[in-house]
């Protein structure tokens, strides 16, 4: 353990991630009550903001719950019982959509994908051929457990063009780190959270629906209360939600999705692919080797190498000796792989220190590597992808 009067505590984990200071402070102002003019009107533009973000026309909701309670909500509204869907199931988000289904008495056709590997859309067609029911395919845009990114789009369109399903995706990794836009490829669910690419804490879920999702939800017949979107959409009409909103994640929001309008997506999109490319380039340095076949830009996993018997111990001596939380496997991958988040309020120098403080860790634990060659692959990879845009 580090001297307490030093000790930084620096978080790499895929989510919760760090909340800049100037949004701290936002959150820190006196709590304002929620049915006041001042919150309609911040309400109002966060409702604006998110559509830029999700890249929609369609109206955007907030929960006051986790990522997964927006996951909920599309499937209590959108979905009735009994419905047949495709499940992508690439990892442990993917089981989600799985749990979840079948919590609400759906009957979900399981397309499972190997952890590491991306989603196959001529699977999908043929399930969409053996399944001509199928009211919906749910997936992940970034299956946060391994590391990969599905290929969205062609999924999108394979969906439109054998099928009437909805196209459902968690972007909870996704959005804000990647172009995902959710009118032009035709998405007609998508969900997200506060606690990544949003930089906030966790507490507040998001979602937008397309048109035809909407139309949906009027055969929708799963029992539900705290997720109905028509008590959204009636408190909506003044300007408010159904149920009392977090009120202050939402006041931090606000300056978010400012701070996110001012700097443009094209530009964020660069910064977290220029973050993810000098990671990925600084751990192969190292002498590891990448988990992820199609590898996403809001996390880079990678195998354990051979070197340390004991995984996990990477994870226990970041955090001993660096007060670092990276992510470990989960499932059959604890202690086999690890993961480092490089999605919402990080920068070069964070992506550096974090390698840094790998070099000596696997060292420390046995592996063989030469200090410097992960900090250099990834100075150089900054060097040569440009200015910060
Ligand atoms: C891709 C993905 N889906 C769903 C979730 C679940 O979100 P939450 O834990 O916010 O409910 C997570 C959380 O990490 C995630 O990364």
């Amino acid at each position: 353990m580090k001297h307490p009067v030093f000790e930084k505590l620096r978080i790499f984990a895929p989510g919760p991630t760090p909340v800049p200071e100037a949004v701290l402070l936002e959150m820190s102002k006196p709590t304002l009550h929620h049915r006041t003019k001042e919150f309609i009107a911040i309400l109002e533009r966060v409702r604006k903001g998110l559509q830029f973000v999700f890249q929609t026309t369609q109206p955007t909701y907030l929960f006051a719950a986790s990522g997964s309670g927006a996951m909920e909500a599309t499937i209590v509204n959108c979905l009735a019982q009994k419905d047949e869907v495709i499940v992508i199931d690439g990892g442990k988000f993917g089981e989600r959509w799985t749990k979840l289904a079948q919590a609400f008495g759906l009957t979900p056709h399981v397309y499972k994908v190997e952890w590491g590997q991306a989603a196959d859309p001529k699977e999908i067609e043929k399930l969409l051929k053996t399944h001509p029911q199928v009211k919906a395919v749910l997936f992940q845009a970034s299956e946060t457990s391994t590391g990969v990114f599905h290929p969205v789009k062609e999924i999108a369109e394979v969906v439109k063009k054998h099928s009437d399903a909805l196209v459902v995706v968690d972007a909870i990794t996704a959005l804000g780190v990647c172009n995902l836009p959710m009118d032009s490829w035709g998405l007609d669910a998508v969900v997200s959270g506060s606690q990544k690419a949003f930089m906030l804490p966790p507490g507040l879920a998001f979602l937008a629906l397309s048109q035809k999702a909407q139309e949906a939800r009027k055969r929708s017949n799963i029992p539900h209360f705290y997720y109905s979107l028509k008590a959204e959409d009636k408190a909506a009409l003044t300007g408010e939600t159904a149920w009392t909103p977090a009120v202050s994640l939402i006041c931090g929001l606000d300056l978010v999705l400012k701070n996110m309008q001012t700097v443009g997506l094209p530009a964020i999109f660069n910064h977290h692919q220029r973050l993810a490319e000098a990671t990925r380039k600084g751990l192969k340095a190292m002498g590891l080797e990448l988990f992820a076949k199609t590898p996403g830009d809001s996390v880079t996993s990678v195998w354990v190498p051979p070197s340390i018997p004991e995984g996990k111990k990477i994870i226990s001596l970041m955090r001993d000796d660096f007060g670092i939380t990276i992510a470990g496997g989960q499932d059959q991958y604890k202690g086999k792989i690890f993961r480092v988040a490089h999605l919402g309020w990080f920068d070069e120098l964070d992506m550096i220190s974090v390698l840094g403080a790998l070099e000596i860790t696997l060292k420390k634990l046995g592996h063989d590597l030469q200090f410097g060659k992960g900090v250099g692959a990834a100075a150089q990879s900054f060097l040569e992808s440009g200015q910060n845009g």
